[in-house]
């Protein structure tokens, strides 16, 4: 893989329009996790460096087209003129005269960030005539949006078609560690895939048999597997409709050579909350009035031993109910395994997904693995082994 880099480009005096994604959680009024923000810094501030004028392209929650006040990028402002230790000036629109007039009057410096991209029709159906607009306002095209890479949108991919365009420094951050660990990874390679359902990590289970040697299921997809070999797994959350999928899934991964890792035990409880009574049983011995809520510490050293045996790591979706203890115990343990070996330099280890993020922090590993992405669906879909469309735009 070869992408274009900011380092290629000539930037002083140009208006370089960079495509972020701010896309942050927020509640009342206020940024509740500003990584996002923070991560585009390094991006912004070379571009300044170089003597460019950064014009920043964005969207914010899905407002299907049209202005939605609540969806104005305007308040994230202070938030980025924190971040970027530079004054941030704003454009009522990602287009025609109000952006025309704010890249105009945008002194050396200074940034600028335009209003929501997703208040125009055009920008979801990648529409010529807005990506045409947009490119209007600038000289050359910066990507550093992995994690809307997956977008087919003008600001994603159409502008990246009339303006030269490069990767940004977290795009490029992004794309190389996603190389190490899935495209080219030192083997063994193990992928972790928790989550609620085999069937939204369909496509994702297919491509990691043909490219990991360990895959360890865990969370309520793992239940469906235990059902698709003949186990009663009581009340848990298990797709039972999925068994035959799942069969599949596991003779695609003998044929391949990958070994499948299911939990040999699981913490069972009759309620689903925290704190709830619970026991741990053979993964075949759950009462039929119970759920499996987490793996249990016999699968857990499993999962430690398999990571021992690897070299690289990437991780999607938790063991167990992470959110509620004591049933994040699995997910904790395995996260931080996971943060030792890497920090003693044995593993590199790459995760993503918002939930996986979420996780991971919660269990306080994530500052040692080698690598968190900022994507969530963007992340799925690399993992799945598709193209990004934002991603393939900027390719040599
Ligand atoms: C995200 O948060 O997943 C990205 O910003 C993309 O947003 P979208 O899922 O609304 O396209
Ligand atoms: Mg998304």
């Amino acid at each position: 893989m070869a992408w274009k880099t900011l380092d290629e480009m000539d930037l002083a005096g140009k208006v370089v329009l960079v495509r972020v994604d701010i896309n942050v959680p927020v509640e009342n009024g206020v940024v509740t996790d500003a990584t996002r923000i923070e991560k585009i810094a390094p991006t912004v501030k070379d571009i300044l460096a170089k003597g460019g004028k950064p014009v920043l392209l964005a969207h914010f929650g899905r407002p299907k087209g049209k202005p939605v006040p609540e969806m104005s990028l305007r308040p994230l402002v202070p938030e980025l003129a924190k971040a970027l230790g530079v004054p941030v000036k704003f454009a009522e629109d990602c287009i025609g005269a109000p952006a025309k007039t704010a890249v105009a009057a945008l002194a050396a410096g200074e940034v600028l960030l335009l209003e929501n991209t997703r208040f125009h029709a055009g920008e979801e159906k990648n529409d010529p005539e807005l990506s045409a607009a947009m490119a209007a306002l600038g000289e050359v095209y910066v990507n550093d949006a992995f994690s809307a890479a997956h977008r087919a949108h003008s600001s994603t991919e159409g502008v990246a078609h009339i303006l030269p365009a490069v990767a940004g420094r977290l795009m490029a951050a992004e794309l190389k560690a996603l190389e190490a660990a899935l495209g080219n990874p030192v083997r063994p390679v193990t992928a972790v895939v928790g989550g609620a359902k085999v069937s939204t990590k369909l496509d994702l289970l297919g491509n990691l048999v043909s490219k990991v040697d360990h895959l360890v299921i865990g969370g309520g997809m793992a239940n469906t597997f235990l059902v698709a070999q003949g186990i009663d797994v009581g009340k848990s959350l298990a797709e039972r409709e999925m068994a035959e999928t799942a069969r599949e899934i596991l003779e695609k991964a003998a044929a391949a050579g990958c070994a499948i890792h299911l939990p040999a035990d699981v913490v069972v409880a009759r309620e689903f909350k925290a704190g709830a009574e619970n026991e741990v049983v053979g993964n075949a011995d759950c009462p039929a009035d119970a759920m499996i809520l987490d793996a249990g510490p016999k699968s857990v050293e499993e999962i430690a031993k398999v990571f021992e045996a690897s070299k690289t790591l990437i991780w999607n979706g938790p063991l167990g109910a992470f959110e509620i203890a004591p049933f994040d115990a699995a997910t904790n343990a395995a996260a931080q395994k996971a943060a030792d070996l890497t920090k003693a330099g044995k593993l590199v280890s790459v995760a993503g997904g918002g939930d996986t993020v979420a996780a991971l922090n919660k269990a306080g590993a994530a500052e040692d693995f080698s690598y968190i992405s900022t994507a969530g669906g963007a992340f799925l879909e690399w993992m799945e082994g598709k193209e990004l469309p934002g991603v393939a735009a900027l390719m040599k």
